[in-house]
C-alpha cells in the first residue's frame, strides 16, 4: 500500500521528551490535576489502563504523587484495554498481576473501581462477558483518558491487524510477532498464549482523551508508518489519527523516523 500523508482533520499533538521518565511525569501531571479538579467537585474520574513496559514510568510516577504529594485515587474507576485468555488473574504473567504489581496495590484505588477483562471466561461466555464490560464503562460514565501503547504490528489494546473501526470487545488471535515480542516475558513463544480478550477500536475511539506513549527506536518504524498513513484496518492504531483530542508522548529514539510534516513540540 502506499504510504501517503496524514489528512486527517485532527493533527495529533506529539511531545517528543530526553527521556520516558520525563515525558511520564508531564503526563502523570496532567492526570493528577484531572483526578483533582473532579474530586474537588464531588465527581470520579475514569481512565483507559494499559500493560506493558511502556505505562511503567507512568504508574511509578503516580504511585510517587500518591505517596509524596497525597493524590488520592478514591475517585478514581479504570477499566483494562486487555487480558490473555485462558489465564487465571493470579497467573503470574496475567495482566490482572501485573496492574496489582505495577500500580493498583500501591495507591488508594478501591478494589472493586478497578476492572480487567477476565481471562478464564468460558469459551460459551466471552459474547455475554464482553458486553457486560463495555456497558461497566458506559455506567462509570465513559472513559475520560485512555493510555495507550502500540504493538510492532500497530496494535492497540490487542487490536491486531486486520481490526476495523467499528470493532467491539472481544476475542482476538494474537499475531505471530506479538507473541514473539512476549516471548522473553513467558519464558519461550511457546508458552505465550495464542489468544486475548480485548477491548474494541471503537471501544478506545470513544474515550474523550487518548495518551500514546512509545519509547526506543524499536517503536519507531511502526510510529513512522501509523503517522504516514490514512486510517486502515491492516495498522489499527492509524484510527487513532481520527480522535480530536489525541496527544502522544515519545523519547528522541521514538521519535526518530517521525515525518518531518508533523508538528513536533521538543522539550
Ligand atoms: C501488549 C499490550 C499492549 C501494549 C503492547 C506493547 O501487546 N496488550 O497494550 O501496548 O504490548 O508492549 P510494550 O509496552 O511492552 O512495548
Amino acid at each position: 500500500m502506499p504510504t501517503q500523508s496524514v489528512t486527517s482533520a485532527h493533527k495529533p499533538q506529539i511531545t517528543i521528551s530526553s527521556s520516558p521518565r520525563e515525558a511520564s511525569a508531564g503526563l502523570a501531571a496532567s492526570i493528577a490535576e484531572a483526578i483533582r479538579d473532579r474530586a474537588s467537585q464531588g465527581k470520579t474520574y475514569t481512565l483507559g489502563l494499559a500493560t506493558g513496559s511502556t505505562p511503567i514510568p507512568l504508574y511509578q510516577e503516580l504511585i510517587r504523587l500518591h505517596r509524596e504529594a497525597g493524590l488520592s485515587f478514591r475517585n478514581v474507576y479504570s477499566f483494562n484495554l486487555d487480558e490473555y485468555y485462558g489465564m487465571s488473574p493470579s497467573h503470574s504473567k496475567s495482566y490482572h498481576h501485573f496492574m496489582r504489581n505495577a500500580l493498583f496495590d500501591e495507591i488508594d484505588i478501591p478494589t472493586e473501581q478497578w476492572h480487567i477483562p477476565n481471562g478464564e471466561t468460558p469459551r460459551n461466555e466471552i459474547g455475554r462477558h464482553c458486553q457486560a464490560y463495555e456497558e461497566a464503562i458506559e455506567n462509570a460514565g465513559g472513559i475520560d483518558l485512555q493510555i495507550l501503547g502500540i504493538g510492532r504490528t500497530g496494535h492497540i489494546g490487542f487490536n491486531e491487524p486486520p481490526s476495523q473501526a467499528d470493532s467491539a470487545t472481544r476475542l482476538i488471535i494474537l499475531d505471530p510477532l506479538t507473541k514473539k515480542d512476549a516471548a522473553p516475558t513467558f519464558g519461550g513463544v511457546e508458552h505465550v498464549p495464542n489468544e486475548a480478550i480485548t477491548l474494541g477500536v471503537s471501544n478506545i475511539l470513544k474515550a474523550r482523551q487518548i495518551a500514546l506513549m512509545a519509547w526506543g527506536e524499536g517503536k519507531s518504524e511502526i510510529l513512522a508508518r501509523t503517522f504516514n498513513m490514512l486510517p486502515t484496518p491492516n495498522l489499527p492504531a492509524t484510527f487513532l489519527l481520527k480522535h480530536p483530542n489525541f496527544s502522544v508522548y515519545l523519547d528522541r529514539a521514538a521519535a526518530q523516523k517521525l515525518p518531518p510534516n508533523l508538528t513536533c513540540q521538543p522539550l
